[in-house]
């Protein structure tokens, strides 16, 4: 049988617990309107339904949580809203971070950061290197990041370390340069708010996990919701490629 072409795409441990959950937080403008409260309120309230999905994920045994917070796109919005963004991504850091930290809990922050402000790129910094050393749950945040953006930096990266590769390159070489190249890909994807599309987020990442929307608004989105979503994908036969009769038989790696 010919070999297959070397990718970093390896067929992963399933666990009944997802290890890694990434989320696409939407619908926090709607939430709030639904109230008759200005849109960045539903962004105030956004932080509650995070603080209760860390703590969820936490009990639950997932390892790794990653959130999309603003998108690369998301600086087309309307300037007092990203403006009030900003502010409330430095709040939430300055107050959450020691909270996280006692909670044992690694924050990380993935995007291009080189748009926001010293303020803000100082309040990602601190709170980095205050849980770098935790050894519980890895939060990530991902702010002004874009799939399209995280591969095109991971390529020029890649190149600016290993020129020689100019003249081809494998997943394997291109994948540690990647954002969150430490951490398994995403076992389940969420998106709240009822859109049914990935905004570009992990592109790359996502290439085999398993899809979850819900029209739940992010506000409303508590543990019980995060329960839901869990037990859907504790349906779901993960195949990479294979058959399910192949997928059945624990003997069969199918390498
Ligand atoms: C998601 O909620 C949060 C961000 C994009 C920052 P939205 O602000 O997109 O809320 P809707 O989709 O308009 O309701
Ligand atoms: C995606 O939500 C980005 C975040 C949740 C941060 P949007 O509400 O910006 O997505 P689109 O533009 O409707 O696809
Ligand atoms: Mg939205």
């Amino acid at each position: 049988m010919t070999k297959l072409p070397s990718s970093t795409r390896t067929i992963p441990e399933v666990s009944k617990v997802p290890r890694h959950i990434a989320v696409i937080m939407d619908g926090n403008g709607r939430w709030a309107k639904q109230r008759f409260m200005p849109r960045v309120m539903g962004h105030k309230r956004g932080v509650e339904s995070l603080r209760e999905t860390v703590k969820a994920c936490r009990d639950l045994g997932v390892e790794f949580l990653t959130v999309f917070a603003f998108s690369s796109e998301n600086w087309r919005r309307p300037a007092d809203e990203v403006s009030f963004l900003m502010g409330l991504f430095i709040k939430v850091l300055e107050i959450e971070a020691g909270k996280m930290h006692r909670n044992n809990i690694i924050l990380k922050i993935i995007g291009n950061r080189s748009q926001f402000d010293d303020k803000l790129r100082l309040a990602m910094e601190e709170a980095e290197r205050l849980t770098a050393n935790n050894t519980g749950l890895t939060l990530t945040i991902a702010a002004n990041y874009g799939g399209r953006w995280d591969v095109m930096h991971a390529v020029q990266a890649m190149l600016q370390a290993r020129p020689e590769l100019a003249q081809g390159f494998s997943e394997d070489d291109l994948q540690p340069f990647l954002s969150m190249s430490d951490a398994p890909e995403p076992d389940l994807f969420i998106r709240t708010g009822g859109e049914q599309r990935i905004s570009n987020f992990m592109l790359w990442q996502l290439a085999y996990t398993e899809l979850y929307f819900t029209d739940t608004l992010w506000p409303a989105f508590d543990r019980a919701e995060l329960e839901k979503a869990i037990a859907s994908y504790q349906h779901r036969e993960r195949r990479f490629g294979r058959t399910s009769e192949q997928v059945q038989d624990p003997s069969d790696k199918g390498e």
